[in-house]
C-alpha cells in the first residue's frame, strides 16, 4: 500500500514575530520546511504535497526543485482548512494520506513509515501521533477515558485542568481519502474561530471509525516551532545530535557545545575542531586537520593535515594537504591552495591558485592570480587586479620572489625565479630569473640634519 504526504506550511505563524514566512526560517542553515520535504520524501511517499498560503511565491521559490507538488491555501482558516484545500489534489488516490505540519523538522522519514504501517492495519480510523511534555503549555491535550482517545482539546480552549495532561498532539496524523468529507463536520465553534483539524479526533471516535495513537517515545523529535524560542530550542537538539554523530564517527571536538556545524558538513577521522569552529554549508575536512578556534568555513574543502588556525575565515575555498592557513586569513571564493602552502596573518585570496608550497606569511592581497610552485609573496604584496572598470590577471613563475610592499599592476606576468625589489609597483612583465626594481632609487644627502641645524638656529 502507498502513501502520500501532506505538509501544512502556510500558516500566518505571526508569533515568530517575523516577516520571513516561518516555515522558511533557517534551522542550521536549511529553511526549517526542508527538513520535513526530505523526510517525506525518504518514507517512500508516493507524492509530497505542500500546502502554501501566507508567503506562499516565497516559499514555492524556495522549494521550486525540490520534487514537491504545492496547493495553494488562498485563506488561512485554521489546520483543517488547509488540509481541505488537497482535496482535489488527491483525487482517485487510494493510500494513507498522511499529515504533517511544516514546524517541526526534527521529524523523521522512520516516524512517518510507521505511522503509515500503523494506518494500514485499519485504513478507516485516523492515526494520531501523540508525546509526552513536561511543559505541554501551547499545545493540543489529549484526552482520554480508560485509555481511550476522546479528542483533543487546544491550548486556548483548556480549563485548568485539561491544561494539566501531558499528553500532547503532536501534529502528525495518517487517514484514508475519506478524511476530506470528514472535514465538514469541523465548525471552527472555539475561542479562536480557526478551523482546526484536532476536531477531527472526536469525529472520527463517534463516527465509530476510530482513533489510535502512536505514542512516540524521543518527545524532542516531534517539537513544533512557533516561537523564535522553540526555533534556538529545536536548533540546539539538531545540533547536539550532528556533533555526538561526528564524534561518534572519530572528529575530536574541545568544547564541542561551542561548536557549530551544519547538516552538509563531512568530516574525516581524526579531525580537531577547536572551541567556536563555524562549519557552514558543504563544507569538507580531511583526515588529520585541525581548524582552530573561531575559525569560520563556508562551503570549502579542507585537505588532510591542514592547519586552519584561529580567526581564520574561508568561503568556497580549497585548501590542499598539509598547507597551513592563518590566524586572521581570509580565503574567498575561488581560492585553490595546493599542497604545503602558507597563507598567514592578514592575507586575503580570492580567485587565485597558488601551487605547491607557495609562501604569503603576512598582510598580502592577491586577487584573480596564478603564482607557480615555491614562490615566494613578501609581506604587504598587493596584485592591482582592478582598474575601475575590469579585473585583470596576475601570473607569478614558480620560484619567483616578491619583495615586501610590491604592487603588481595587473594584468602583469612575472618569470620564473625572477625577484621584485621591495617596494616596486610593477606595470611591465618581468622576465625568467631578472631583477625588477621599480621605485625612486635613495638619495643620502651628507650632513643634511647639520647644515638644517645651523640655519634654525
Ligand atoms: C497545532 C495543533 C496542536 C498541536 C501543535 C503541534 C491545531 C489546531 N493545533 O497547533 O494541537 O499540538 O500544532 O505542534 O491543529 N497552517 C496552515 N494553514 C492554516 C493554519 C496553519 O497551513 O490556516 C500550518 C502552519 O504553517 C503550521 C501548521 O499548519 O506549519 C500548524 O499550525 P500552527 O499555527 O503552528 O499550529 P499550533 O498552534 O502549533
Ligand atoms: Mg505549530
Amino acid at each position: 500500500m502507498s502513501h502520500v504526504v501532506v505538509l501544512l506550511a502556510g500558516g500566518r505563524g505571526t508569533r515568530m514575530k517575523s516577516s520571513l514566512p516561518k516555515v522558511l526560517h533557517p534551522v542550521l542553515g536549511r529553511p526549517m520546511l526542508s527538513y520535513g520535504v526530505e523526510a517525506a520524501l525518504a518514507s517512500g511517499a508516493e507524492e509530497v504535497v505542500v500546502v502554501v498560503g501566507h508567503g506562499a511565491d516565497e516559499t514555492q521559490a524556495a522549494f521550486r526543485d525540490a520534487g514537491v507538488r504545492f496547493v495553494l491555501q488562498a485563506e488561512q482558516r485554521g489546520t483543517a482548512h488547509a488540509l481541505g484545500v488537497v482535496r482535489q489534489a488527491l483525487e482517485g488516490f487510494e493510500g494513507s494520506v498522511l499529515v504533517a505540519h511544516g514546524d517541526m523538522p526534527l521529524i523523521s522519514s522512520g516516524m512517518l513509515r510507521r505511522l503509515a504501517r500503523t494506518h494500514i492495519s485499519r485504513p478507516r480510523g485516523m492515526v494520531l501521533t501523540t508525546v509526552e511534555l513536561d511543559c505541554p503549555s501551547g499545545y493540543g491535550r489529549v484526552m482520554r477515558e480508560d485509555g481511550e482517545i476522546l479528542r483533543v482539546v487546544e491550548e486556548k480552549d483548556a480549563d485548568l485542568e485539561e491544561k494539566r495532561v501531558q499528553e500532547v498532539n503532536a501534529g502528525v496524523y495518517a487517514f484514508d481519502g475519506g478524511v476530506f468529507d470528514m472535514l465538514s463536520g469541523v465548525n471552527g465553534e472555539n475561542v479562536s474561530g480557526e478551523l482546526y483539524l484536532t476536531d477531527l479526533v472526536a469525529l472520527y471516535k463517534n463516527s465509530g471509525l476510530g482513533v489510535r495513537a502512536i505514542l512516540w517515545p524521543v518527545a524532542s523529535d516531534l517539537l513544533g516551532v512557533n516561537t523564535k524560542g522553540q526555533l534556538a530550542e529545536v536548533e540546539a537538539i539538531m545540533l547536539d545530535r550532528l556533533r555526538i554523530r561526528w564524534m561518534d564517527a572519530g572528529v575530536r571536538m574541545i568544547q564541542p557545545q561551542t561548536v557549530y556545524l551544519e547538516p552538509g558538513v563531512r568530516l574525516a577521522a581524526d579531525v580537531t575542531l577547536w572551541p567556536g569552529v563555524v562549519l557552514r554549508g558543504e563544507s569538507r575536512v580531511g583526515p588529520g586537520a585541525v581548524i582552530g578556534p573561531y575559525a569560520v568555513l563556508v562551503d570549502s574543502n579542507i585537505g588532510p593535515e591542514v592547519e586552519v588556525k584561529s580567526h581564520s575565515v574561508l568561503e568556497q575555498a580549497r585548501v590542499g594537504r598539509g598547507s597551513e592557513v592563518g590566524p586572521f586569513a581570509r580565503l574567498r571564493p575561488g581560492t585553490e591552495l595546493s599542497e604545503g602552502v602558507r597563507v598567514g596573518n592578514f592575507v586575503e585570496v580570492k580567485n587565485t591558485r597558488l601551487a605547491d608550497g607557495v609562501k604569503a606569511g603576512h598582510l598580502a592581497y592577491l586577487g584573480d592570480a596564478e603564482v607557480g610552485e615555491g614562490a615566494n609573496i613578501g609581506a604587504g604584496t598587493i596584485t592591482a587586479n582592478y582598474d575601475g572598470r575590469t579585473k585583470h590577471r596576475t601570473r607569478i613563475g614558480a620560484g619567483a620572489f616578491i619583495g615586501s610592499n610590491a604592487v603588481l599592476v595587473a594584468p602583469v606576468e612575472i618569470g620564473e625565479e625572477a625577484l621584485v625589489g621591495a617596494g616596486s609597483t610593477i606595470t611591465q612583465d618581468v622576465p625568467k630569473q631578472a631583477l625588477a626594481v621599480a621605485r625612486g632609487r635613495q638619495r643620502n644627502l651628507e650632513g643634511y640634519v647639520r647644515r638644517r641645524g645651523k640655519k634654525d638656529s
